[in-house]
């Protein structure tokens, strides 16, 4: 059995110490300790009080998630929570880490609860598809309120020490030693008459919020906002409707059980489930090991002060980084630091940033434009136009200040890394940092290895993304790397069902109800539709599918920029309002071109969007592009609004099957006449049965 729990007894108490690194799942051997000494307390006439606490920083993290694909041994829970809460000797938690999900669950299971300075507190299973379901639906709003209860269940934030105590998740923070705290708090109990609080038996609250019912159709309404799609938060609410109206304690918990096991079944577990391994897993590559040294990040520098580079100067910012912003004018620089001290400013006024850490990290945001200023920078990123001659000629002179050692990325977002590295005379210390827009927001990272870049400076540039909050992804280099060139694909998928007959609230709406954040018109409309247009202008080439887009740039729609593009926007709103204009150049455009155009359905709009997404995802694979189809999965949910409940484009193909998908591409290009050549992978897949998720390269 996996993890342990330890027994020692120490004055009148008997110490339960998880044992679980590292951070104390309750994995089969945890609960089968848990349960057996709680017995063994009880039955030892020297104990008084039983004390538990976790090993290292962790409290519990919850339940085990890796045992919930195999067949459970040990204690269940439900069971060593019963033999908790009947426990007649008072149980104190001492909490020394993060208690999340079931690891908060067990802590309402004891009488009384103290912590640390640097314990959390939460119910984050909403993100795993679940539900409390341990008892916390029904115990936490008992203790908080319904209210409360709900905004940390459907939130799945994670509660610091002082709010846990204002909201009365806990008795008392220690302010020195927790174990210390802990025996003074047995002490004192000692001397009390009834010293048993059990939850189950609280009322005050649930009576309270039984006038209150209003609190769970707003619960409803913003579920609808931020989880639009996801099952869990609808069974949390009524799992905590039961709790309030429901005055039979046991009745309260059939009603969770019977919802924990509708989520534990969905697809939708399975594949956050999915997302939250491969996360993880994303930081592991094969070829460069875990110790591979790091190298020091004290000092950074961005060039070019615009959308991006702002963005990630305020990423340096936000996690305490000396960062320098250089542009070629004042200008421009000035423009940058403008937009940085608006978006501070923002957060200030909302109260998510306090006044001194405001402060702080303008303070840390230099600026310059003098590229002598950055020779002692230990990772300097480009983000100046998406122009490779441009961004060779800077590399060259970063080459002439930088510092022996110091990281040379580029921010580009589709242009070949190698071509860069190789006008400086280190390729070796050169990578791409792709970030994604608002960069200060977008919580991925992608890494784009070069052809000679060194493993310190890949593993280098990881561990930074996490330092900076992102979840980091390695990629291997071919233009559009990943992401841009799967998204190349999604596009023009789009733009010819807006030939054939789709209009463009048509298409995002059929993939936002797929569960996309945003559709792909929507999406060309905030970019910007200028930049391709100019460039098609400049190159001379356009194709049949950028003709509509062209078409608007003549009229000047260019996007959200000047409130018109494939919508049209009214004055300070982000809001798309489908206009009449758009749909006459669209009819227009077609026509020209001989396009016959036809009703389509939204399966059909989501079936072509999406294979175009899973069918160059594979052919990435096949090129060793990405090292595991997981990570294209990770890009895909954090860096282009991909549904985290579909477990992302691979994960949703492996769904459908490698055969029906070759089935589905033949049945298109009947219907289309368009050419849908299954990868190579696919068809490999099809032939073994093979499944996507589980392919693997050793590196990229
Ligand atoms: N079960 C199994 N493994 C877990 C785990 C869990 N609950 N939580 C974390 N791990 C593993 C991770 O996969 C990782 O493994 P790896 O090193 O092999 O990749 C390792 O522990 C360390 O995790 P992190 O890298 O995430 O460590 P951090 O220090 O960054 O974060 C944490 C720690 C905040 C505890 C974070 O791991 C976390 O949020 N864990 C999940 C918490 C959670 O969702 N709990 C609810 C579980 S469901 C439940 O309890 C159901 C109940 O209601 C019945
Ligand atoms: P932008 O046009 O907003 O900003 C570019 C900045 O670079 C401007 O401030 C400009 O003055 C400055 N600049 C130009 N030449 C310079 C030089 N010689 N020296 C110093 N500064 C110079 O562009 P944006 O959108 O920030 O893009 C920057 C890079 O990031 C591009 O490579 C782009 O492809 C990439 N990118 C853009 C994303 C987006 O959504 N905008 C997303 C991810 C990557």
């Amino acid at each position: 059995m996996k993890g342990t729990v330890h027994y020692e007894v120490k004055k009148f108490c008997a110490i339960l110490t998880i044992d679980n690194p590292p951070v104390n799942p309750l994995s089969s051997g945890v609960r089968q300790g848990l349960f057996d000494l709680i017995e063994r307390a009880q039955q030892d006439e020297q104990i008084g009080t039983i004390i538990i606490t976790g090993a290292g920083n962790s409290f519990i993290a919850g339940a085990d998630i890796s045992e919930f694909s195999g067949k459970m041994e040990g204690a269940p829970l439900p069971a060593v929570l019963n033999r908790m809460e009947s426990s007649t000797k008072p149980i104190i938690a001492a909490i020394n880490g993060s208690a999340l999900g079931g690891g908060l669950e067990t802590a309402l299971c004891c009488d009384y609860r103290i912590c640390n300075q640097q314990a959390l507190f939460g119910l984050p299973e909403v993100k795993l598809g679940l539900l409390p379901g341990a008892g916390g639906t029904q115990r936490l709003p008992r203790l908080i309120g319904a209210e409360a209860a709900l905004d940390i269940m459907l939130s799945a934030r994670h509660v610091k020490p002082s709010e846990a105590l204002t909201l009365g998740i806990i008795d008392a923070v220690a302010e020195d030693d927790l174990m210390e705290a802990a025996f003074a708090f047995a002490e004192d109990l000692k001397n009390r008459e009834y010293p048993l609080r059990k939850i189950r038996d609280l009322s005050e609250h649930q009576q309270q919020d039984k006038n209150k019912p209003g609190i769970f159709d707003a619960a409803r309404r913003l579920a609808e906002k931020t989880a639009r799609g996801q099952r869990a938060p609808g069974w949390i609410i009524e799992c905590v409707e039961a709790a309030v109206n429901i005055d039979d304690f046991d009745k309260g918990i059939a009603k969770e059980a019977e919802n924990f096991f509708k989520c534990f079944k969905s697809s939708q577990r399975k594949a956050l489930i999915h997302v939250f391994f491969n996360e993880r897993n994303a930081a592991k590559i094969p070829d460069i090991p875990k110790e591979t040294p790091r190298r020091d990040i004290k000092k950074a520098a961005v060039i070019g002060a615009g959308t991006m580079g702002g963005g990630i100067a305020m990423c340096f910012a936000n996690a305490g980084i000396e960062v320098t912003l250089l542009d070629a004018d004042q200008e421009g620089l000035d423009k940058g630091l403008a937009k940085i001290q608006k978006n501070y400013e923002l957060s200030l006024a909302k109260g998510k940033l306090k006044q001194s850490s405001y402060e702080q990290r303008l303070s840390l945001i230099k600026s310059s434009l003098d590229y002598q200023e950055l020779a002692d920078a230990d990772v300097i990123i480009e983000a100046v136009f998406e122009n490779l001659a441009l961004k060779k000629k800077i590399f060259e002179q970063l080459d002439s200040v930088a510092k022996s050692g110091a990281i040379l990325a580029t921010n580009t977002s589709a242009l070949n890394i190698d071509e860069i590295a190789q006008v400086t005379s280190r390729p070796e210390d050169v990578i791409g940092m792709h970030f994604f827009s608002p960069a200060n927001v977008m919580p991925l990272l992608e890494v784009v290895r070069g052809a000679e870049t060194a493993k310190g400076v890949i593993a280098t540039a990881m561990s930074l993304g996490k330092k900076l909050k992102k979840v980091s992804v390695l990629a291997g280099n071919c233009p559009g790397f990943i992401g841009n060139r799967m998204l190349f694909k999604y596009m023009e998928q789009a733009s010819q069902l807006l030939l054939e007959g789709a209009l463009p609230q048509d298409i995002d709406g059929a993939l936002q109800e797929f569960g996309m954040a945003m559709g792909p018109f929507a999406m060309h409309d905030l970019v910007g539709l200028d930049l391709g247009w100019r460039e098609r202008k400049k190159s001379g080439q356009s194709r049949d599918i950028d003709k509509v887009a062209d078409a608007l740039c003549e009229a000047e729609r260019f996007g959200q920029k000047n409130g018109r593009g494939f919508y049209r926007y009214d004055e300070n709103s982000r809001q798309p309002i489908p206009d009449d204009i758009v749909t006459s150049t669209i009819e227009k455009v077609a026509s020209e071109l001989g396009i016959e155009r036809r009703s389509i359905s939204s399966d059909e709009i989501v079936q072509r969007c999406i294979y175009a997404l899973i069918n160059e995802g594979a052919k990435i694979l096949e090129e060793s592009i990405a090292i595991r189809s997981s990570d294209i999965d990770i890009i895909y949910i954090y860096g282009y609004g991909f549904p985290a409940y579909r477990g992302g484009p691979m994960f949703y193909g492996d769904k459908v099957g490698a055969k029906q998908l070759i089935e589905d591409f033949t049945a298109l290009e009947e219907q289309t006449g368009q050419t849908w050549e299954a990868a190579n992978l696919i068809k490999q897949l099809a032939e073994q049965d093979g499944s996507l998720t589980k392919w693997q390269r050793t590196s990229v």
